[in-house]
């Protein structure tokens, strides 16, 4: 793997990717924070998008397999003064870095770093295109839950019904599930509002997932996990359809639909906007991965870095 830009991958590379991730969760249960893999690396992280779950996240892996990682954001750099997206990166390789992680507003962004900068980058989220690592993680918290965490190594999803609710035109997260989930056997079905489901309607049957708009239709059925996602205000232009009321009405994990769903694992991403996309009951449930998915983030960051940046050839330089 010379860059992580997508979460479309084969089942056995998901699979050894997510046990790999498993060696360094159970590094961290251990309390043996600090691995010396990366030791003499030094990793970027380029936000020109606010971040808190994964810019910290890749922070700490870093630190943790005992690289150097300094962080640039958008709003404090030369970005601002209107430095392009090519001259930013070629400024930064030059410094002699290893690795690159990027998150940026526009979609393809990380792709054209890769072309330019040849140094490993890493997509930590580009517009509404893909978010790989947000999915990794979501599959290794889902795989955890659902064979328990002293049987997870090796397995896949199998037949793990998900369903993906809410804002899908916009999501990077929900287009990097509807690639690895699949992939790893599970069936995924993107559930909103029409007005929210273009991913759907454009790329449904191409990735192989259902699209439905009813998502009392899709508790009736049962799903193994329930994925809500954040309803992106700031990418609809001030176009918002439905209004938060309809939005609540239709697609919100209500207490009411919570209650009928016993068996489901809730997920979101994060940041959760509680009382839209689903209730503060809903979002502390013993039912909630919400948590147990941002401490996936570290572990599978320190392995897609570790995958990245640990082999004999050393840093790109
Ligand atoms: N899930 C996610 O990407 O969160 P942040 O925007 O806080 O990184």
């Amino acid at each position: 793997m010379k860059h992580l830009l997508t979460a479309a991958m084969d089942r056995d590379e998901a699979v050894a990717l997510l046990d790999l991730a498993e060696d360094m969760h159970q590094i961290q249960d251990r309390e043996l924070k600090k691995l010396p893999a990366l030791r003499g690396r030094t990793v970027v992280n380029l936000f020109f998008e606010d971040s808190t779950r994964t810019r910290s996240s890749f922070e700490i892996a870093g630190k943790w397999l005992s690289a150097d990682v300094i962080n640039v954001s958008g709003k404090g750099s030369s970005a601002s003064k209107g430095e392009s997206l090519r001259d930013t990166g070629l400024t930064i390789a030059a410094m002699g870095v290893d690795g690159v992680v990027v998150r940026s507003g526009a979609s393809g962004a990380p792709a054209l770093l890769a072309d330019w900068i040849g140094r490993p980058v890493v997509n930590a989220g580009d517009g509404t295109h893909e978010h790989p690592t947000q999915a990794l993680l979501d599959a290794f918290a889902l795989r955890r839950r659902i064979h328990g965490p002293d049987a997870a190594r090796g397995k896949a999803l199998d037949g793990v019904r998900v369903a993906i609710v809410g804002d899908i035109a916009h999501s990077r997260v929900a287009r990097s599930n509807a690639l690895l989930l699949p992939a790893l056997g599970a069936e995924v079905t993107l559930v909103g509002p029409p007005s929210l489901l273009p991913l759907a309607a454009a790329d449904g049957t191409r990735l192989g997932v259902r699209a439905e708009t009813s998502l009392d239709t899709v508790i009736a059925e049962q799903p193994d996990a329930l994925m809500l996602l954040r309803v992106q205000l700031e990418r609809q232009a001030g176009k918002v359809a439905p209004s938060a009321a309809e939005y609540i009405t239709g697609w919100s994990l209500t207490d009411e639909r919570l209650a009928r769903l016993p068996q489901t694992r809730i997920m979101h991403p994060g940041p959760m906007n509680r009382g839209l996309e689903l209730s503060s009951r809903a979002a502390d449930s013993d039912a909630s991965t919400v948590l147990e998915q941002v401490t996936a983030g570290v572990s599978v960051r320190m392995a897609v870095l570790y995958s990245l940046l640990a082999s004999d050839q050393g840093g790109s330089r």
